[in-house]
């Protein structure tokens, strides 16, 4: 039995993919910040654990909990949880900003860098990174959520170069959007972290303010967004294939924008994400 770790099971795509991956036969250690959802996740049958990525202490608390299971073994770890934290880059205090990448990427690497210890000691592991299309482009009031995405693509590469004939793999996933509590989640940030009065982009983000709420009651009915299912895929491939991609691109979206970013100038590149945050927001 394949043994492996995911954050952020919560909900949305962690919650998903530990399920199916119990399901079809992993030995699943399924690790959310909160014990509520702790319990929750019990009661549903899963091996849960408490693991908030801004807690040293937790992180190790979860790793050593799943490791006492497996006899120091961990075939497998699912970097899946963050939040986005909207607001535009000059409204982002150092705080907002720090808090962003303690969860996004110090938690997220010090899981990671732990865990290939005891990969490398194993002889064998494959880490798949959560990333985002987010990782790629970037789009108005998303600069937090940008850099977070941005920064863990750059530490994967080079991670990837540095774990070359370890026998330990490293992949990123790339979805576009999916249905998740990411935008209700994204919400709960932005009313939290961002000062909406005197700021220069304040009609914007009224606009916002009414668009994520309205987001909370109304399923938007939007073709390009796929349910959690389409990340399960690529992250079997990732964790069970010979030849485990660098990337992996889920959704429309992360194949155009993907595809506009090589051969498109920034000028134009820029008019085209400008575009599309402005109908957003509107
Ligand atoms: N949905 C999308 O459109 C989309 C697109 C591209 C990439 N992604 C990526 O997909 C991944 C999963 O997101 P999702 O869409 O499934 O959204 P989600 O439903 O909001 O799930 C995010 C999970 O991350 C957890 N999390 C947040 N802060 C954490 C922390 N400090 N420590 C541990 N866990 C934490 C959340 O826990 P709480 O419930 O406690 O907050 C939740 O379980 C993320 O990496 C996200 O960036 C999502």
């Amino acid at each position: 039995m394949k043994t492996i770790l995911v954050t952020g099971c919560s909900s949305g795509i962690g919650y998903y993919c530990a399920k199916e991956l119990q399901k079809s036969g992993y030995q699943v250690f399924a690790t959310t910040r909160n014990d509520t959802d702790v319990t929750r996740l019990q009661k549903e049958g899963l091996n849960a654990y408490r693991l908030d990525l801004s807690d040293s202490k937790s992180i190790d608390d979860a790793l050593k909990w799943a490791l006492k299971q497996t006899n120091g073994k961990l075939d497998a770890l699912f970097n899946n949880g963050a939040y986005g934290q909207p607001g535009a880059v000059e409204d982002l205090s150092r705080d907002v900003l720090r808090q962003q990448f303690e969860t996004n990427l110090f938690g997220t690497h010090e899981l990671t860098s732990k865990s290939i210890r005891i990969m490398r000691n194993q002889g064998h592991g494959r880490i798949i990174q959560n990333s985002s299309v987010l990782g790629l482009i970037t789009l108005k009031y998303r600069g937090a959520y940008n850099a977070s995405k941005f920064a863990l693509e750059g530490l994967t590469d080079t991670l990837r170069q540095e774990l070359h004939g370890s026998n330990i793999f490293v992949s990123l996933i790339e979805p576009g959007p999916i249905e998740s509590l990411f935008r209700q989640n994204a919400h709960k940030a932005f009313k939290q972290n961002i000062t909406i009065e005197g700021s220069a982009h304040q009609q914007v983000y009224e606009a916002v303010e009414r668009r994520l709420a309205k987001q909370q009651t109304e399923r938007k009915q939007d073709p390009f967004t796929l349910g959690p299912e389409a990340v399960l895929k690529p992250l079997i491939h990732a964790l069970e294939s010979q030849k485990p991609k660098a990337r992996y691109y889920v959704t429309f979206p992360t194949w155009l924008f993907a595809a506009l970013k090589r051969i498109l100038p920034n000028i134009v590149l820029d008019w085209i994400l400008m575009k599309v945050s402005d109908d957003e927001n509107k």
